[in-house]
């Protein structure tokens, strides 16, 4: 069969998508090239188009979740959803002891849709493989689908959550909600309510360098101090999932697909900015294998080179600057072309799990930087984070907060 007829059958099977897997589009977008770029800004724009639940039926769900009388657990409930969310709707209440809570109701048979979509989505990939060998996908697949059956689970999200409340105790500059666990179950998240609004919004109003350089401190700061000091990633950085508060810190939400790190994985990380920035190839190579790519030749390793200087580029100078210092919105692009090219030519590389979301975060945030013309010293702030690295410390500290919190290790 040829390219373009694969290319259709792929299409038509990525229009069967549920909502659900609006994330999981999200994320193929992200990725160099995992989907031609046609379907991926196809699928970046899908929208969960599943109806609101009504107050009838948010009653029968509240009933299945809290038990019979559970409105008497509540002072306040909302009867319409105040946010929409991927698997369900957030309503917003307020407890019998007055404490302000948002409520995270799961619609029913979430299970078997994100069972349905993963089966879709398998036969995406494997078809696009066949028409496109750069990306070897089957450990794309896999890390997708366990971050997704994750996010189904509330319970879990709600111990996700307090381990962000834990490593962010001492950021001032980023608030993460509280679950409440007595009014949790795996398919209702109760949590405190954060106020605070859209950047989208505050963006909108054109505000001053100063203000859109705290917001964007506070956000790298939300991202990075987990990941640097815990081996933790949001894997996340959609525009809904964090909040602007008053003094431009940021509302971290949506705990849902967090990525634990093999502490040896940041390593290779820090490594790997070192290599680029010294222009050091032995040491990219024993990077890349340290974040658990195999069989790379010197070529492919140049090829992977390109990507990760333009992701990390912002951090070698000291100085204040954008994130990105060309005008073109389609540089990014053109570079995940010319690596996307170069990886066909020299016979594809198969990304460890670890590079999903790790990869996600830094174009999806790096994306939002840019959209905010944040103009920051990027080399400082990460500078800030990793010169104490020290591996043996962060396992130490990984493992009690992850114990603290009752996250079951995922490696
Ligand atoms: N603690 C909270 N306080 C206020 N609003 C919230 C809170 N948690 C979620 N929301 C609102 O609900 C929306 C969906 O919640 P989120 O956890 O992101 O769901 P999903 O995992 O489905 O994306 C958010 O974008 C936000 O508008
Ligand atoms: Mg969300």
């Amino acid at each position: 069969m040829n390219r373009s007829a694969h290319a259709e059958d792929l299409k038509s099977i990525l229009g069967g998508l549920k909502g659900p897997l609006m994330k999981v589009a999200q994320f193929l977008s992200t990725i160099p090239d995992a989907l031609p770029p046609e379907y991926a800004a196809e699928l970046a724009q899908l929208q969960a188009n599943a109806p609101p639940m009504g107050w009838p039926f948010v009653k029968r769900r509240m009933t299945s979740e809290l038990g019979t009388g559970w409105e008497g657990r509540f002072a306040e409930f909302g009867r319409e959803a105040a946010a929409a969310a991927s698997l369900g709707q957030v309503h917003r209440g307020r407890t019998v002891e007055g404490q302000d809570v948002a409520c995270k109701l799961q619609y029913p048979d979430m299970p078997s849709v994100v069972e349905a979509d993963l089966r879709q989505l398998r036969l995406a990939l494997s078809l696009y493989h066949r028409m496109d060998n750069a990306l070897q996908n089957d450990d794309i697949y896999k890390e997708l689908s366990e971050r997704l059956r994750e996010e189904l689970d509330y319970v879990r999200e709600a111990a996700q959550m307090r381990l962000y409340g834990l490593m962010l105790r001492d950021a001032h500059d980023v608030t993460v909600p509280e679950p409440l666990m007595t009014l949790t179950t795996p398919r209702l998240l109760t949590m405190t309510w954060l106020p605070g609004r859209s950047l989208q919004g505050v963006l909108d109003e054109n505000p001053p360098l100063e203000t859109r350089n705290q917001i964007a401190r506070s956000l790298f700061i939300a991202w990075y101090i987990p990941l640097y000091r815990y081996g933790v990633i949001h894997g996340d950085p959609h525009l809904g999932n964090y909040q602007v508060r008053s003094d431009n810190g940021v509302n971290l939400l949506d705990f849902g697909a967090i990525r634990v790190f093999r502490p040896h994985f940041l390593r290779g990380v820090i490594d790997l900015f070192e290599a680029i920035r010294d222009n050091d190839e032995d040491k990219a190579h024993n990077a890349y294998e340290g974040w658990g790519f195999t069989g790379l030749s010197r070529e492919k390793t140049d090829v992977l080179n390109q990507w990760a200087r333009f992701l990390y580029e912002p951090l070698i100078e000291d100085r204040v600057r954008l994130i990105q210092e060309t005008n073109d919105p389609q540089y990014g692009r053109e570079i995940a072309q010319k690596v996307h090219q170069g990886l066909q030519r020299t016979g594809g590389v198969k990304p460890p799990r670890e590079f999903v979301l790790m990869d996600r975060s830094a174009i999806g945030l790096g994306s939002v930087f840019l959209r905010m013309g944040a103009k920051l010293n990027w080399h400082r702030m990460f500078h800030e984070l990793i010169d104490s690295f020290n591996e043996d410390e962060l396992a130490a500290r990984q493992a009690s907060a992850l114990t603290e919190v009752g996250v079951p290790a995922s490696l």
